[in-house]
């Protein structure tokens, strides 16, 4: 299906979708690495299987203003970079609705000698900043958070960077690789401390362009150039299909008994699967099979990447919450899915910073769900679900346009006990822009209006 800008899409219920064999687009999280990192190493960098989001697509303009040459042909990007620096520019960078973009950049150009303004749609204007402000701030950059209670737009830049000892607040990904991204121009070592566990691809990449990473236990350290341009080496690579976009068919089918489904070429990072180990909890059968270690030669897949094979049956509710939260981070919207379909209660804790996503993620989640019918308690930091009762098609759904709301409800709305419409739906394309054609080619019937 050729989406047009219509918002609004109706997804019929179906016996046996999600089944059958899907490759998932790149990984959202290593192309904006990929992208910026090969922006500053010198030469051409390749980078295969880039995510062609409306997300990723804007951190490519946004390097290309910072004076990197991008070529894309399809999902092949051709990356002239800068041999260690960005040039000023006068123009605001608009990272769109992409945290990772605004804040991976202002980590970045936090280091060099002039301002940069970085900014986003209304969504990415409302997320925090001061989560790295406060610590560019430390480390002596001049920051402006310019929007109210300090959002974006935010100006960064212009400092001689001091290294910092730094106990991230919050387990943020987006926060350590921001302060390790700066910490690359600093005088001296930087080192984050992360409270959990958090994604780890701003240290794969960093090292895989040859910049040491040093990583014991729970700290993260870079040593910095003092200014100086960096050091990298210029990559070919290929993204990972991105798991995040691979667990709402996941989900799905392990939810339903009879679906069968493979998916192909998907990273297999185990910071990012956690997803996996709460559906076997609630009784799915599930296999990753990761493909051989020498698939990973110097141009290969930036990461572990395999198959998922999924077989459908019931499943029971669980719990989630602790270690386990920022390695499933963006899928928790899929386990309110999974508990409405669970027999008996589903608990997400210690999941606060969902309310700081590109929507706040508990209310939008307790509103989707409670639009079909499911009973749910919202949490100051997750929800309870009561699962197995019939899924209703009420009311319309609307995503408030969040992508990952507006994609997980639509996983719900096949479960349903007749057609359900879901408002909100052209922000899929920040990170899964074929989302609709692949929900077809698995067997379900979506109609835009
Ligand atoms: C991301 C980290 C996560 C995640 C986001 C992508 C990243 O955010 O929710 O979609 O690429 O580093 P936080 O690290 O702020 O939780």
């Amino acid at each position: 299906m050729v989406m047009n800008n219509r918002d609004t899409i109706i997804v019929h219920p179906s016996a046996t979708a999600p089944t059958g064999i899907v490759s998932v687009p790149g990984d959202k999280s290593v192309s904006h690495r990929a992208a910026m990192l090969a922006a500053l190493a010198p030469g051409t960098s390749i980078i295969g299987n880039f995510l062609v989001s409306e997300d990723c697509l804007n951190t490519l303009r946004a390097v290309e203003t910072l004076g990197a040459s991008v070529v894309r042909d399809g999902v092949h990007v051709k990356i002239v970079g800068l041999d260690g620096r960005f040039r000023a520019t006068a123009r605001e960078l608009d990272m769109g609705n992409s945290g990772t973009g605004l804040r991976l950049l202002a980590g970045l150009l936090a280091g060099h000698p002039f301002v940069t303004t970085l900014t986003g749609d209304a969504s990415l204007r409302s997320r925090p900043m001061r989560r790295i402000g406060e610590p560019l701030t430390q480390m002596k950059c001049d920051v402006d958070l310019l929007g109210e209670n300090g959002c974006a737009p935010m100006r960064v830049g212009g400092g001689h960077l001091q290294g910092i000892w730094y106990r991230l607040p919050m387990a943020s990904a987006q926060v350590k690789s921001c302060v390790l991204l700066a910490g690359l121009f600093a005088e001296g070592r930087t080192t984050v401390i992360e409270p959990l566990p958090t994604r780890d691809h701003t240290e794969i990449v960093l090292r895989r362009m040859g910049v040491p990473v040093d990583i014991k236990g729970s700290h993260i350290s870079v040593e910095g150039t003092a200014g100086e341009p960096l050091k990298l080496k210029s990559v070919q690579g290929i993204v990972p299909g991105d798991f995040s976009s691979a667990a709402f068919w996941i989900t799905a089918a392990a939810c339903r008994p009879g679906a069968e489904l493979t998916v192909r070429n998907v990273g297999l990072n185990p910071r990012r699967t956690a997803l996996l180990d709460v559906l076997k909890r609630m009784g799915a059968d599930i296999e990753a099979k990761p493909d051989p270690a020498d698939a990973h030669g110097a141009d290969g897949p930036w990461e572990c990447t395999g198959q998922i094979v999924v077989r459908g049956r019931a499943l029971a509710g669980t719990e989630t919450g602790g270690a386990e939260i920022p390695n499933l981070i963006d899928e928790l919207p899929l386990i309110g899915v999974a508990g409405a379909l669970a027999e008996g209660p589903t608990v997400i804790r210690d999941a606060a910073e969902l309310r700081v996503k590109e929507s706040d993620r508990i209310a939008t989640l307790a509103q989707g769900l409670s639009a079909f019918g499911v009973s749910v308690e919202e949490h100051p930091d997750g929800l309870t679900v009561h699962g197995g009762a019939a899924i209703r098609c009420g009311g319309a759904v609307n995503s408030h346009g969040d992508h990952r709301i507006a994609m997980a409800m639509a996983m719900l709305a096949l479960f349903a006990d007749g057609p359900a419409r879901i408002d909100g739906v052209a922000c899929t394309a920040t990170s899964y822009p074929g989302f609709w054609d692949t929900l077809g080619e698995l067997g379900g019937v979506a109609e835009q209006r």
